[in-house]
Formats: structure tokens, C-alpha cells, sequence
């Protein structure tokens, strides 16, 4: 860093931009990037907010440097112990050793197994404070948004939150670091796949801490991820709001597993039967192309979904039971679901989207196509007949 990130006079922004790491978590794409945002406090005592992952952390022990010029950190706020997050604090320890290390209960044992870090410990509660001079920091737990030990911390003089994961999104942040310097549009489907691959499993928990954080004066939010929050704060909560309580839109997401293309056609012919009955928001994924992050993500977005599979070794096929299995481990709630396939033989795939639906308990549609071999016409009706019915329930939710 060459300049110095203010968010406020005497705030910094010290975070870094990870261009290099493909897949977050060893899972989720990462086609834009990610930025790990830690932020520093300069008062009467110093506080650092978070740190940054390891693969990132010489430039972000620079960026600390740079804008403690000489001075010591007096205390590290750990919002958060996932490692992208706390990867550098074992660092920081070497360089601070007088550093007060702050986090709740839930905190410290992680953090000793995860690096021997035991010493310099300041336990914090729901409602305690600390002051730094003129600025002042409350900390209001959140577990597991987005794990268990997961706290907030609001500087009250300011107004400004830092929400942790919370808010958060997948992008680097190019050129700005604010809601408004940076290109939003660009970054749309960067905010909501973050939250949905991976908040996205903690629906009540966010509800919690929106209803928690609902009477604070929030005038800026610094998530650990993705752009700070400063004009658009409204937008975000009420994204996040919405998202937590799984409300989607009118829309249809189609999801196949075919190997030589005849769970294909149906899929096609399900999803022309869709739009004939006015179902315009149609997403249609080959679940051996499409990285679950993608579905994943639509699904948080549209009501509708539809899953179908040829038959696989007696099974489903493995990339649809990759996106089913993910589907059921987050409980994603709140969804219309049809399913269909396809076999050879003694089938297998239907057999285990059914199993899914039960699992899931999602409402479903009665039809569920499964064609021997290609799909003929009688398929094909009752392709119709699933698409028919999912436009039927569409419209009664959303006319
Ligand atoms: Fe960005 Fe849950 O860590």
C-alpha cells in the first residue's frame, strides 16, 4: 500500500486484495478475486480489527506499518476466527507482544488451537465496552453468522460496524474500497453468491443479528469482506433481510444431469412449456458444467426449481448428487420443486431426487417424468405436465 486507505480520519482501511486463490475455502470460485478487510483504529490506544489471511499477509503487515508509523498496537479485536480472517494474528502476536487480544469465550480456545496463542487474552461479553480515547467499542455477539465464537463490533462514536462476515462479498476491491467508488453492478452476483454459498446455510442466525443490530446508528458498515458500506447501507440490509428469510422471486431454475443428452431434451421441453405459461426467469444448468456455487446461488434467487438425472450406476449422477447433497446440508428452505430422469435400465436417478424431496421438504409437484432410454412423446406430455404444474404454483405465489 503506498497510500494510506482513511475511512475516517483516523480510521484505515489495512485489508488486502487476493487475485491469486482460485477457490475460497478450498471450494467456492473465486473468478473476481477476494478482499480480506482488517482496519485500524489510531487513538490515544491503537486497535486493530481483524486480520487477513496468511497467503496475503506480508503486504498487510506493511499496510500496518505504514499507518502505525513506529506507534504499537494496543489491542486486536477478533471478530472472527474462520482463517481468512485470523490467519495473520500469530504475526501480528510477534510483532505486538505487548497487544491485549480481544475475543469472547468462545474465542480463545480456538485461537490457541489453532496457532498457541494464549497469552495477553481480554475477554469480552455482550454489552461490554472499550475506549480508546475518542473512539468507543461495543461488541454484541452473533453466533454462528458465521461461526459460533462470531462477534460484531460497533465504534459508537462514529457509527461505524464492524459486522464480521456479515455483509460481506466475493470481488476484490478495485481502485475503491467504498460502496460508492466501486462498480456494483459488476459486483452483484459477487454479493449475493457470498452470501449464499457461504452465509447462506445460517438463515436464523442472520435474522437474529439484523434484529440484534436493528437500533444501532449505523452510518457505515466495514465487513471483512467486499466493499465498506457507506451509501448503500439500506440496499444491503434489506438484500440481506430477504435473503436470510429465503423470499425469491417468480422464476425457475433447471438443473440436469445428462450424459448423452436425453435428460437434456426434457429439461429443454420442460422449460419451453415454462415460458409458454408465462414463467419468464428461466436459469437452465448442465450440473457437470456449472460449479454448485452458481446453482446454489440461483436457487436463493428464483422459487422454482427443477432437478433431473439420467440414471448412473443405479444412482443419480454424481455432479447432481454433489448439488443435492450441498442443497441439504445448508437446508435451504422455502422452494417448489420438480424432479425428472431418465435410465437405461433399472433407473436410479429419480429414485434419489425423490428421496432429496422428502429429505428437503420442500413443496413439490406431483408429475416426475422418467424416460427409458430417449424421451418420447409420453415424456414429453409429461414434461408438459410437470412444467405446467410448476407455472400453476408460480402464479398462485406471485400474481
Ligand atoms: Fe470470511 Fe467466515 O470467514
Amino acid at each position: 500500500m503506498h497510500n494510506k486507505n482513511n475511512i475516517t480520519e483516523k480510521i484505515y482501511w489495512v485489508g488486502t486484495n487476493d487475485r491469486r486463490t482460485h477457490i475460497f475455502e478450498n471450494y467456492w470460485p473465486l473468478p473476481k478475486g477476494v478482499a480480506y478487510n482488517s482496519y485500524v483504529i489510531v487513538d490515544e490506544k491503537v486497535a486493530i480489527v481483524d486480520t487477513v489471511e496468511k497467503g496475503t499477509m506480508d503486504e498487510y503487515l506493511d499496510n500496518i506499518e505504514e499507518v502505525l508509523d513506529g506507534r504499537k498496537a494496543d489491542y486486536l479485536i477478533v471478530n472472527h476466527m474462520e482463517p481468512d480472517h485470523s490467519g495473520s494474528i500469530r504475526s501480528l502476536v510477534e510483532r505486538y507482544p505487548e497487544m491485549k487480544i480481544v475475543g469472547n469465550k468462545k474465542t480463545f480456545p480456538m485461537l490457541e488451537r489453532y496457532y498457541g496463542v494464549k497469552d495477553n487474552l481480554m475477554e469480552v461479553r455482550e454489552g461490554d465496552s472499550i475506549d480508546l480515547g475518542e473512539h468507543k467499542l461495543n461488541f454484541y455477539m452473533v453466533p454462528m453468522l458465521h461461526w459460533p465464537e462470531t462477534m460484531v463490533t460497533f465504534e459508537s462514536n462514529n457509527g461505524i460496524l464492524f459486522s464480521g462476515d456479515a455483509f460481506g462479498a466475493f470481488g476484490t476491491l478495485d481502485g475503491g474500497i467504498f460502496d460508492d467508488e466501486l462498480d456494483l453492478d459488476y459486483l452483484e452476483e459477487e454479493i449475493s453468491r457470498y452470501y449464499s454459498n457461504i452465509v447462506g446455510k445460517y438463515g436464523r442466525p442472520t435474522q437474529n443479528a439484523l434484529k440484534k443490530l436493528g437500533g444501532l446508528e449505523i452510518k457505515m458498515i466495514c465487513a471483512t469482506h467486499g466493499p465498506i458500506w457507506r451509501t448503500h447501507i439500506a440496499d444491503i440490509v434489506a438484500k440481506y433481510d430477504k435473503w436470510s428469510q429465503y423470499k425469491t422471486d417468480e422464476g425457475c431454475v433447471i438443473v440436469y444431469s445428462s450424459m448423452y443428452g436425453n435428460t437434456e431434451k426434457m429439461a429443454d421441453n420442460i422449460a419451453r412449456h415454462l415460458v409458454k405459461k408465462g414463467i419468464k426467469k428461466i436459469r437452465i444448468h448442465d450440473s457437470s458444467k456449472t460449479h454448485p456455487s452458481y446453482i446454489i446461488n440461483d436457487i436463493f434467487r428464483y422459487r422454482g426449481v427443477i432437478l433431473g438425472s439420467c440414471a448412473y450406476n443405479g444412482d443419480v449422477f454424481p455432479t447432481m448428487e454433489t448439488l443435492i447433497n450441498e442443497l441439504e446440508h445448508m437446508g435451504v428452505k422455502d422452494h417448489v420443486l420438480g424432479v425428472f430422469g431418465s435410465k437405461s435400465w433399472g433407473g436410479g436417478g429419480l429414485k434419489r431426487l425423490n428421496k432429496f424431496a422428502e429429505n428437503i421438504k420442500w413443496e413439490t409437484i406431483e408429475v416426475t417424468p422418467e424416460a427409458l432410454c430417449a424421451p418420447g412423446q409420453e415424456d414429453f406430455d409429461q414434461c408438459e405436465a410437470l412444467a405446467d404444474g410448476m407455472a400453476k404454483r408460480l402464479k398462485e405465489l406471485y400474481s
